[in-house]
């Protein structure tokens, strides 16, 4: 995560902004040192009233205004670049700060939509307009190497373009704090080429890879878990944690906390609330062990 990295028009436009006001500062801070050594060199003595007036208006009026307004010209005609807008025709995705996970949505062309958590793919090169919301509390939307950060204020709409300029995958993270587990809040961008996203699209709009009767959907069914989680292609159609359709495809669990093994399902489903404190998911640590490692096991067969 390091916005000096830039791997999207936006951050590239960011860090321009910040290489010139750090240029212009160092170069107002040797000046000001350098007075200042000047000061304590110079002969002591009178000197000539122009001089001191000539030092006070020029470098205590005059430069101040000179120097701020040209940084605030620079600053500001880089603000209409970062706020414009994606051309028609380019993928719409939706993210939603919860506490404290992403949930993504990709609206079809036919009027249906991909859900998923904690997790963006994006077409290199090509410009994205994320729309962002909050059902409950304030986040803020962050992939250093993409772009600046943009609020998700409650009942307020906002948006961020984004324009990847290579393939990878980049880091994201929660940037404005929001609770208990505001540092446990990341997510992962993946850019990708053109024809690979669309194949990524596809296959996340399809139903449930796993087999309707592994005997860990049959546990998961049976422990409530459907009441809360969505399984495309199942009876689970909860909506208030995220839709685990594909889960086992993602990057990350439980919002960058874990990796993504077998295992991690495993930890997250017995130990939830102390890997996430406050998260509305209680743990299930009741559950027989047996039990838990064959949830886990369904769950990471759902790629
Ligand atoms: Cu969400 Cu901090």
């Amino acid at each position: 995560m390091s916005a000096l990295a830039p791997a999207g028009r936006d951050a590239e436009r960011v860090l321009d902004l910040f290489v010139w006001m750090t240029a212009g500062a160092a170069l107002i801070w040797l000046l000001v040192v350098g007075l200042a050594f000047y000061a304590i060199h110079v002969e002591p003595g009178p000197h000539p009233e122009w001089k001191a007036r000539a030092l006070i208006v020029g470098g205590g009026a005059v430069m101040p205004i000179v120097v701020l307004t040209v940084l605030l010209a620079f600053g500001l005609s880089t603000l209409p670049k970062l706020l414009a807008p994606a051309p028609p025709g380019a993928p719409q995705i939706v993210v939603s700060g919860e506490q404290w996970w992403w949930r993504v949505t990709y609206p079809r062309e036919d009027g249906t939509a991909v859900e998923l958590a904690n997790e963006l793919r994006l077409p290199v090169g090509r410009r994205v307009e994320v729309q962002l919301a909050s059902p409950d509390v304030i986040h803020s939307f962050w992939v250093p190497s993409l772009a600046g950060k943009m609020d998700m204020i409650p009942g307020r709409a906002t948006r961020l373009a984004l324009e990847p300029t290579r393939t990878g995958i980049f880091r994201g993270a929660c940037a404005e704090y929001c609770g208990a587990s505001h540092a446990f809040m990341h997510f992962y961008v993946v850019v990708m080429e053109e024809d690979a996203f669309e194949r990524w699209l596809d296959l996340q709009s399809a139903p449930a890879q796993a087999p309707a009767d592994h005997p860990g959907l049959q546990v998961f069914l049976a422990s409530g878990c459907g009441a809360c989680h969505t399984i495309r292609g199942t009876p689970a159609d909860g909506v208030i944690g995220p839709d685990l359709t594909h889960v086992g495809s993602r990057v990350s669990l439980g919002a960058g906390r874990l990796a993504n093994r077998e295992e991690d399902f495993l930890r997250w489903i017995s130990r939830t609330t102390h890997l996430k404190p406050e998260v509305r998911m209680p743990a299930f640590g009741m559950l027989p062990a047996d039990d838990v490692r064959t949830i886990a096991a369904y769950l990471d067969a759902l790629r």
